[in-house]
């Protein structure tokens, strides 16, 4: 809401000299640099600049033009070469409450992504491998943003590109062949082909022909081997019914589950042009292509004819790119990857194709425990879905100790397990690597998706069974800076959604939230909400029900469940 004073403030009075002097002026608005000399902030050098006249008379002409605009503002306060505006308290406010009253779980929407096609590749977890913390934040960054996108009217497409296919299937057919047990397999599947792929390391440091003979396997496999195939088949199943657990869990789902081998018939015509483009080149009898100076080049074909992590990745960009028509592509995966798409793009650029620009790989840092990687490898996985039981555990532990009697006693301890998870991880800036520390995550107080959760249950208990109108308030409380401060604040939301979609970071929502849930616990330590006074208690009652619609709504963009009680 400032933000749209302080644009239309700048629109006004870039019109204003246009029209008096018939020139462009590029007018900056800014905030103060203290809050306390106002809301808006116009520096006017540049204007001084431009006209060539001394500062005082320009700055004077500004206020008389400000003055003129019809905008809701307080008052305009030249300080030096500086015109600090504060804007009308009671109109804004008045302007933002209502607005939440009247859209409801609909305020913050955003017009930004109309008509644009977003297409999310996310989660994407390799079959065989046990769905680890790592797949976490991609789950949950793709999820998240999908759903910011989404509120700025953006049309997504999200897909699940799980790892189905390459070399580690014959590694697993190798293990599986030389020490699975079929029947221990059969009982605990996951589980059992995870302990066969540690082994297959384990095994492979000593006898280095065991990669020799994992990578003739999956050029069986590539050949189509029936056996090879079948069993491929059957763990491919079994993974994602795992996988489908988790999701279940997080209330997480995709548009399209196709993986690496949904490309495998699509690779040819690409490879093709890329011959056809002379743009392929033979070395050492694999197929690469040169991508300049700065990073290697991509092998796109194996000496012995085998397909590459690359190869798929840059058939299915085409084949989602006709599909899917994206203005846009996201490719939700670590950074450790970041080489990888880099490659992408530029073998994308370099087949002539100028959507090269719309690739966008949203990568994301380590989940850390005890400040290492965790890693499927080594057999020190920490597994997504006992992080999460942990969680809902210790949540249980909490609830019941605050509210023993409480109903769906089981339901809410699970909300409040998985916000805690969740939180944890989408508060930080994406690109960071993160300590995830369980007990903190999981405390009502701090900076925790409980806490969240907590204050919008605070404001609901004290809203629970009470009516208000909204029409008669008492304006002048907005003066009062507690009061503003918060309800400036709930008029950011959708500024804070759109800052979110156009950097991919929920981490923008999520810090917005803490935001919110401290600027109103202050105000609830300052003033009593349900007062005798009608006016005073109408306007407690429609700012505390703004800001938790702002809440419930912004844990929704998280993938977090908001709560009635806890
Ligand atoms: N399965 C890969 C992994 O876990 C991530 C795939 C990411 N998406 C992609 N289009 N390459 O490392």
């Amino acid at each position: 809401m400032i933000e749209e004073i302080k644009q239309e403030l700048k629109n006004k009075l870039v019109s204003y000299y246009k029209e008096k002097y018939d020139t462009e002026i590029n007018i900056v608005v800014e905030e103060p640099k203290k809050a306390t000399l106002g809301d808006i902030s116009v520096p006017m050098f540049l204007v001084v600049k431009t006209l060539k006249r001394q500062m005082p008379e320009v700055v004077d002409e500004a206020v008389s033009a400000i003055k003129s605009f019809n905008l809701p503002l307080e008052s305009i306060n030249p300080t030096g070469p500086f015109i600090n505006v504060f804007v009308d308290k009671k109109a804004v406010s008045n302007k933002i409450l209502k607005e939440v009253y009247a859209s409801k779980e609909n305020y913050g929407l955003s017009h930004i992504g109309d008509n644009k096609n977003v297409t999310l590749d996310y989660s994407s977890p390799n079959i065989a491998k046990s769905f680890s913390i790592g797949h976490l934040r991609s789950t949950m960054i793709g999820n998240s943003l999908k759903l910011i996108l989404k509120k700025c009217g953006y049309n997504t497409y999200s897909i699940n590109y799980l790892g189905d296919w390459g070399t580690q299937f014959g590694k697993m057919i190798v293990a599986y062949k030389m020490w699975g047990d079929l029947d221990a397999i059969k009982k605990d599947p996951i589980n059992q082909l995870n302990k066969l792929y540690v082994k297959f390391h384990q095994e492979a440091l000593n006898d280095p022909s065991l990669e020799d003979k994992a990578r003739e396997a999956f050029r069986q496999m590539e050949l189509k081997n029936p056996e090879y195939l079948d069993l491929w088949k059957w763990i491919r199943e079994e993974s994602l019914k795992e996988s489908q657990q988790i999701y279940d869990l997080l209330d997480v789902s995709f548009d399209s589950y196709n993986g690496e081998a949904f490309y495998n018939d699509k690779m040819d015509p690409i490879v093709k042009e890329l011959e056809d483009k002379n743009l392929l080149k033979e070395d050492q009898g694999a197929k690469i292509v040169d991508l300049g100076d700065d990073m290697p080049p991509a092998l796109i074909k194996r000496s012995d004819g085998g397909s590459l992590y690359i190869t798929r990745d840059l058939a299915a960009v085409f084949y989602r790119k006709k599909e899917y028509k994206f203005d846009d592509i996201l490719y939700v995966v670590g950074n450790e990857q970041k080489l990888h798409f880099d490659q992408l793009k530029r073998l994308v650029s370099k087949m002539g194709y100028d959507f090269s620009d719309n690739i966008h790989h949203v990568g994301f840092g380590l989940y850390l425990t005890n400040g290492k990687k965790a890693s499927t490898r080594k057999g020190n996985v920490v597994l997504l879905y006992d992080v999460l039981t942990d969680a809902i555990n210790l949540a249980m532990k909490q609830v019941t100790e605050k509210n023993p009697n409480i109903k769906n006693k089981e339901e809410i301890a699970k909300n409040v397990g998985l916000a805690a998870v969740v939180f944890a991880d989408l508060k930080n800036f994406r690109g960071l690597d993160i300590e995830f520390n369980i007990e903190n995550a999981v405390k009502f107080e701090g900076q925790t998706g409980p806490y969240l959760q907590y204050t919008g249950v605070r404001i609901a208990s004290i809203l629970k069974d009470k009516t208000f109108d909204p029409n008669n308030i008492d304006e002048t409380l907005f003066d009062k800076p507690h009061y503003f401060e918060l309800v400036k604040l709930v008029g950011e939301f959708k500024s804070q959604i759109e800052a979110a979609a156009k950097e991919y970071a929920p981490s923008i929502v999520a810090k917005y939230l803490l935001n919110l849930a401290s600027s109103f616990n202050k105000f609830y330590s300052l003033e009593k909400i349900n007062v005798e006074d009608e006016k005073t208690r109408n306007t407690n009652f429609l700012l505390a029900y703004s800001v938790r619609v702002v809440l419930n709504e912004g844990l929704r963009l998280l993938g977090i469940k908001y709560l009635e009680e806890m």
